[in-house]
């Protein structure tokens, strides 16, 4: 007997890891779920394969780990670059810092050194007073530089600030760590190409997402300077993100990075957050808080209208004092769904003033 698992039909823009998957990443589910195949990745021509889709796309010879989450992949990138003396300088607002649960600290037992960036982007001149610390025996050693790409707040680095960054972090002896949970929405905006934004602006390690457009679950570490990776499968599987049927992870990023699925996923994404801003800003009592780069739009909307709105299209609010929320579009928001909250929250906002008087 079918199963009634009462799903709601209603599309939301909680977060772009609310939607589900993209039918051509079920489809390749589907096709390797047959006979038996490598475990862990070990001899496994898909893995191959897929290092080699990663390689054309970025242009070099990046060594590349399966993980399962986003977390995960961040985790274990600044655990395996840092000894527990040394920190990563990130922004407040970092996924890393404020979103992992402490697991950097607890894997790494290391410290995350903290710069508020009110657009969730660091510049080469906050990081300078931490490097007064170095070669002092009584701080912690900053040895990592983490942005994100697109940011947490929805914001993204031009080629020229990620170069900036790495020439600044490769010339103080440290590493450049881009968290890219959001990095096919960030090229397409920038209409760039990875190896643009990544290779040639120098960063030393990926976090490649890829579950936020359309993937089932699973993320990818990618070391540009292979002589990096040195050792990662060892501590990845001391981190426990060694995936063991991981044909299901490869098969996803192989029919992702081969078909233009990114490209695809994310255009679509980006483009229902530029409509969904548009249609907002025009509502009166609506105001855009922060620029929309990418797919995520953040907004201040009346307090008295955001529980009513939330039970029609959930999202998260951002900054309750403000009165600022959230939208994030996903690669299967549609006009539709982007007509229908905007018309929402116009006719809430209508009802209130009519009910206020
Ligand atoms: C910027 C950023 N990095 C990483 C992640 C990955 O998180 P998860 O461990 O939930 O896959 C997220 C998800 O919210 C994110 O927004």
């Amino acid at each position: 007997m079918p199963m009634n698992y009462h799903l709601s039909n209603r599309k939301g823009f909680a977060s772009d890891n609310w939607s589900g998957v993209s039918p051509e990443v079920m489809e390749a589910l589907q096709q390797v779920n047959i006979s038996h195949h490598p475990a862990y990745g070990e001899n496994d021509p898909l893995m191959q394969q897929a290092e080699e889709a990663f390689q054309t796309l970025f242009e070099t010879n990046c060594k590349v780990f399966f993980v399962y989450n986003g977390t995960g992949a961040n985790v274990l990138a600044v655990n395996h670059l840092l000894h527990s003396w040394q920190a990563v300088v990130a922004p407040h607002s970092a996924h890393l810092n404020e979103d992992e649960g402490g697991a950097p600290e607890k894997f790494t037992g290391g410290k995350i050194l903290t710069v508020d960036c009110h657009d969730g982007k660091i510049k080469p001149d906050q990081i300078k007073p931490f490097l007064n610390s170095i070669g002092f025996q009584h701080h912690v050693q900053p040895k990592l530089i983490s942005i994100s790409q697109a940011t947490e707040m929805g914001t993204l680095y031009s080629l020229d600030e990620i170069r900036e960054l790495a020439s600044f972090a490769h010339e103080n002896n440290m590493y450049l760590h881009m968290d890219g949970a959001r990095i096919a929405n960030a090229a397409v905006a920038l209409d760039c190409s990875f190896s643009e934004m990544v290779t040639q602006t120098g960063v030393d390690v990926l976090s490649f997402g890829g579950t936020k457009n359309g993937l089932m679950f699973g993320e990818a570490v990618v070391f540009l300077r292979p002589e990096l990776a040195d050792g990662f499968e060892y501590n990845r599987k001391q981190g426990m993100q060694l995936a063991s049927k991981q044909r299901f992870i490869t098969a996803q990023f192989l029919t992702y990075l081969t078909n233009d699925l990114w490209k695809h996923n994310a255009l679509q994404a980006n483009a229902m957050a530029g409509v969904l801003a548009e249609k907002l800003s025009s509502i009166e009592g609506i105001q855009l808080s922060r620029p929309v780069e990418a797919n995520g739009v953040f907004a201040i909307l009346p307090k008295a209208i955001i529980a009513e709105l939330q039970k029609e299209y959930f999202f998260h609010v951002w900054n309750e004092s403000l009165s600022e929320v959230r939208l994030m579009c996903s690669f299967d928001t549609t006009i539709e769904d982007v007509d229908g909250i905007a018309a929402a929250a116009n006719r809430i906002l209508e009802e209130k003033k009519i009910r206020l008087g």
